[in-house]
């Protein structure tokens, strides 16, 4: 069972992606638990203000301390965080292996930045890890949060049907997934490859393996290396 809060001056955002398929029904079957929280709901006044002017000076605006501190404290208050997330562009590259251990914990805080970013101070004294989806600039972490939610989620035992098959996924064991057919085993003079038609699971298996191992050494040898 993983809870995740995210913290965010957008929720709208995040209105869609957790409400179908395979999220949907991790939630559910109880397994999976999102919330997410509006920063302006700890606005430091009336006019819901959560960000200021960068000291300094410099376009864009920064995320401020008071309501940030105020809002993880009273999260921390309705449970311990396993890790207090932090959304950016400098933070760690997100890999499968990093989602296979999330998925693993019990309560995740996502903090979402804005415009510029989150006061430095924030960074420090609460957040536990850092995370970046990739070397590009989002207009903020709420997508980032949807596609970390996304791959810890399906990663939660029991949460897909068939529980071994995210053992088969991309990068699982450093290789690329093996290429998939299904019906009609001719489509327009195309034919699916022999050896998946007889059903001889040892060799549909060894096929796999080789095609998972080819298709790696075309498009990703930096797969390989890393071993
Ligand atoms: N916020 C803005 N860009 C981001 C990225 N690439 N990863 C995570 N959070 C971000």
């Amino acid at each position: 069972m993983l809870h995740i809060d995210i913290l965010t001056v957008v929720p709208e955002l995040l209105e869609g992606p957790f409400s179908h398929s395979i999220l949907k029904r991790a939630q559910d079957k109880g397994l999976l638990t999102v919330k997410t929280h509006n920063l302006r709901q700890w606005a430091i006044n009336k006019h819901m203000q959560v960000d200021d002017y960068a000291f300094g000076g410099g376009a864009g605006m920064v995320l401020m301390c008071e309501p940030l501190a105020n809002a993880i404290e009273s999260l921390q208050e309705t449970g311990a965080y396993d890790e207090i997330i932090y959304l950016t562009p400098d933070g760690k590259t997100f890999q499968q292996s990093m989602a296979n251990r999330l998925s693993m914990l019990n309560r995740l805080l996502l903090i979402c930045g804005h415009y510029k970013g989150i006061d430095e101070r924030i960074r420090t004294q609460y957040v536990t890890l850092e995370i970046s989806i990739g070397d590009y600039v989002l207009s903020g972490g709420e997508i980032a949060a949807a596609v970390i939610t996304d791959s810890i989620g399906r990663l939660i035992p029991g949460v897909l049907n068939d529980e071994t098959s995210a053992l088969f996924d991309s990068f699982q064991d450093n290789l690329l997934a093996p290429p998939v057919y299904t019906r009609p085993a001719d489509f327009r003079g195309m034919q699916v490859p022999e050896i998946l038609l007889q059903g001889d699971p040892k060799k549909v298996a060894e096929w796999r393996f080789e095609q998972s191992i080819q298709r790696t050494r075309e498009r990703r040898p930096d797969l390989l290396e890393g071993e």
